[in-house]
């Protein structure tokens, strides 16, 4: 990897110049448009129904709702990717929708470059990428742009102490580092467009070189940098459709959701979204933490201990909810109880495939063949407020040919394995189990809802 600093001029000799960057923001109060009569009753009578309207809409926030849909696919990677129009004209582009983090990035310029990203249908050679030089309406993020200190919090104008209103040094290169793989990259400033929406200067990365990565990540976490705080949505949703589908032109609606949450979905159970304490890692503040009070197996309670259930003040340990992940990931003291369990339960009346186990790196593994039906025991996570989440069995359990199915969650390895509680998040509720779940992120009363919904 070269150097933030050769980075970031390359990118600069790329567009050739720097601009100057400002936000505006104008307060129009409600519209009222000229009547089309000269009646002055008439127009009196517009004015009414234009105060009446207005007393609503102040009386009744909530009831103007702008909703935009947005397709969401299962791929052969591991995730759910999303199309995003950026640019002046619009170039379409593909990212992962990611809810484990915040910054939304794009593979950017010819010279982009991207080491072991070949993946089930994703070829390196040919992942899209966004070109600044084609877009009108590409500005590089100054760094005294307040958006700059959203990825750096305490970014120095090395060059720019003084005389600030001509500065003209960028905001520094950004280096994420993911569970896998990385990403690097300058802020950049663009429009957005959705067909019923426009959002100018929405802040994205422009990356020049990643590793281990299919597309560029659009982050839905809680940073103020991802797309749901930039776009000041008030909740956003979600259905995943099985990933029996993935790379298969199958989608579902992402929604999005501003100007009000609206009516409650009917049938829907919350728990509300706990903010980690401050903690040695500040990216563990951008994780969408919930409460889990106890996950049950067939009706039995694991027992996991509560230092793992719920964060301590240290920031470690604790529950959150992750689109980006693929497998659920539980610390391996929590895994082993639920592994035992399922192992009691279920060794009862199927055998064990301990080759598959060898080889696939799951487990528990059951042999199956001959069985006309699989019956398992429920797997519920319980939530604080009383919600539970009963997962379909096809979210835990998955067929690895036609008679082996094998526990789709996966453990920590080593550090977990003794009573202590490894640093973040112990239990990451992965794509995997919300497959066939309508989940709702809502933010603006700092919730996350689910129910069981057949997405396909
Ligand atoms: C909702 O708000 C938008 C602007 O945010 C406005 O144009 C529209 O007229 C409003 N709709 C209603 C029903 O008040
Ligand atoms: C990318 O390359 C692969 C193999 O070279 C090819 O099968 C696939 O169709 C290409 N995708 C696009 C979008 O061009
Ligand atoms: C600041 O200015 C010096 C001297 O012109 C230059 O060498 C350096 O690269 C600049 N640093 C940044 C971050 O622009
Ligand atoms: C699985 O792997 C372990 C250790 O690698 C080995 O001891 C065991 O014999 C293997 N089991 C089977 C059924 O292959
Ligand atoms: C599953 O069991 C059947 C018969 O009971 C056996 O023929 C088959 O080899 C087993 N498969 C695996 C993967 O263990
Ligand atoms: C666990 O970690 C050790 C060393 O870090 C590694 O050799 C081993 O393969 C890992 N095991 C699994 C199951 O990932």
């Amino acid at each position: 990897m070269p150097s933030p600093t050769l980075l970031l001029f390359s990118l600069i000799s790329l567009f050739g110049h720097c601009y100057a960057y400002t936000t505006t923001l104008s307060l129009s109060p409600t519209a009222v448009a000229p009547p089309p009569t000269t009646n002055p009753w008439q127009r009196l009578n517009h004015l009414a129904t234009a105060s009446a309207t207005r007393a609503h809409q102040l009386k009744h926030p909530k009831t103007n709702i702008s909703t935009t849909k947005v397709p969401l696919f299962p791929r052969g990677y591991g995730g759910y990717s999303i199309s995003l129009r950026l640019g002046t004209p619009p170039q379409t582009l593909s990212f992962v929708m990611d809810t484990g983090s915040s910054l939304v990035w794009s593979p950017c310029t010819h010279r982009y470059s991207c080491s072991s990203c070949n993946f089930v249908n994703v070829n390196s050679a040919n992942i899209s990428t966004f070109i600044p030089k084609s877009s009108s309406s590409s500005k590089i993020v100054g760094c005294k742009n307040p958006k700059c200190n959203w990825v750096f919090p305490n970014a120095h104008c090395t060059n720019c102490t003084k005389n600030s209103a001509t500065c003209t040094e960028a905001c520094p290169p950004y280096i994420i580092q993911y569970g896998s793989g990385s990403t690097t990259g300058l802020l950049l400033s663009e429009t957005l467009t959705f067909p019923k929406k426009t959002v100018n200067n929405f802040m994205f990365g422009c990356s020049l070189f990643s590793s281990r990565q299919p597309s560029g990540i659009a982050g839905f976490g809680r940073g103020p940098e991802s797309l749901p705080v930039q776009m000041g949505l008030k909740k956003f949703s979600y259905c995943l459709v099985s990933h029996r589908f993935d790379d298969a032109p199958v989608s579902s609606d992402l929604v999005l959701v501003s100007g009000g949450g609206g009516a409650a979905t009917a049938g829907i159970s919350y728990t509300p979204f706990r903010k980690n304490p401050i903690s040695s890692d500040p990216t563990f503040q951008d994780y969408y933490y919930v409460t889990l009070r106890k996950i049950t197996v067939g009706g039995v309670n694991v027992k996991a201990p509560y230092k793992f259930l719920v964060a301590d003040s240290d920031g470690n340990g604790g529950t959150i909810v992750d689109s980006g992940t693929t497998f659920s990931f539980m610390e391996s003291k929590i895994f082993e109880l639920v592994a035992e369990e399922f192992e009691k339960q279920v060794g009862k009346i199927y055998s064990r495939a301990r080759e598959v186990e060898n080889e696939s790196g799951l487990r528990p593994c059951f042999n199956v063949s001959g069985e006309n039906s699989v019956i398992l025991p429920q797997l519920i996570f319980h939530f604080k407020g009383g919600a539970k989440m009963v997962l379909p069995l096809g979210d835990y359990f998955s067929f690895l040919d036609e008679s082996v199915i094998c526990m789709t969650i996966v453990s920590g390895n080593g550090s977990g394995g003794g009573s202590g509680v490894g640093p973040g998040p112990a239990i990451i509720l992965g794509n995997y189990q919300q497959q066939n779940l309508y989940i709702e992120y809502d933010l603006e009363n700092e919730k996350l809802g689910f129910k069981k919904q057949l997405c396909k």
